[in-house]
């Protein structure tokens, strides 16, 4: 998206965080174009980037704005810039949720996970490496590692990217909208115990995942519609088939785009200047 200001003026990286007082981290603008400047050119960001977002996802309603980032305690996002033309290329909105996960053997398990609640990358440049690079930056800001994320309703585009650049195909079935895979709930220091319904959580006991055979395996992206137990952005949702024990308590990496459109992925990774070149 192209925009009537320098977005440099914001912005201080090309990766960059906003919270909800709307103003970038760092922003280097803020001295001389003052507060409400800032804040007014960002609300623009926010609009033009979450209605795009919303339509690519064909969401009903738009998920990421203004008042929204503004209301949100404990949500941020990061946006990815082009300085070169002046463009922002893509965000990921994120956030922490109290919520309770079933491990594979039906036990309920409560956490406070950061979860991806958007993620955009502008139409003219998907599949090109930006999402990757943008997600690698704000996974080594956090301090999380991928397997740990908790995915609002992901679309299909998204649980290919998982697949493709994190081999994360294995999913543990939820009865939430929320997407997470074999790995979350190892070495989390964010755990508060198993749930148990009656007597509410019983902090004593440790995790004691027992892995059943039952994850939803990715294998076929024309047929994640049809797998059991995610609960996709386009509204489809597909409840696993079995009941819960509820009793038992810098510039990263880009791929290169060849001259007729496609991408060869064993090229060399590419700085983000040089990935603007071919823009
Ligand atoms: C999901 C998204 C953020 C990924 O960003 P990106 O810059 O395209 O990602 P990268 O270039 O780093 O990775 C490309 C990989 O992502 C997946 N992907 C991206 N676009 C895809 C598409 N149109 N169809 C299927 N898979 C797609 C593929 O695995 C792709 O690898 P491939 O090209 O070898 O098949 C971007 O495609 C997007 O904004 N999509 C629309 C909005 C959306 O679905 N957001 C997720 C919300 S939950």
């Amino acid at each position: 998206m192209e925009y009537s200001f320098r977005v440099a003026e914001l912005f201080p990286k090309e990766v960059s965080l906003v919270g909800n007082d709307l103003i970038p981290v760092n922003c280097p603008g803020l001295p001389h174009l003052g507060v409400q400047v800032v804040k007014d050119r960002m609300s623009q960001i926010l609009e033009t980037m979450g209605r795009a977002s919303a339509e690519a996802q064909q969401l009903h309603s738009v998920i990421t704005n203004t008042e929204k980032l503004r209301t949100s305690v404990d949500q941020k996002i990061y946006f990815f810039c082009d300085f070169s033309s002046n463009q922002v290329v893509g965000l990921l909105k994120i956030g922490k949720k109290k919520l309770f996960m079933f491990d594979l053997s039906g036990t309920q398990h409560e956490f406070t996970p950061m979860c991806i609640l958007d993620f955009y990358v502008h139409e003219s440049r998907q599949r090109q490496g930006c999402g990757k690079f943008l997600f690698e930056q704000v996974m080594r800001e956090e301090g999380i590692p991928v397997e740990h994320f908790a995915i609002d309703r992901p679309s299909d585009k998204l649980l290919n990217f998982l697949r493709k650049h994190y081999n994360l195909a294995k999913i543990i079935p939820q009865v939430n909208n929320f997407v997470i895979f074999d790995g979350f709930f190892a070495n989390r220091s964010d755990y508060a115990g198993k749930k148990n319904r009656w007597r509410g959580l019983d902090q004593d006991q440790t995790p004691d995942i027992q892995r059943a055979s039952t994850f939803t395996i990715l294998e076929d992206s024309s047929d994640y519609n049809n797998q059991p137990g995610i609960h996709l952005r386009n509204g489809q949702s597909h409840i696993p088939n079995f009941v819960p024990r509820r009793h038992n308590t810098t510039i990263g990496e880009v791929l290169q785009p060849s001259q007729n459109g496609s991408h060869d992925h064993h090229q060399p990774e590419r700085s983000i200047s040089s990935y603007a070149r071919h823009m």
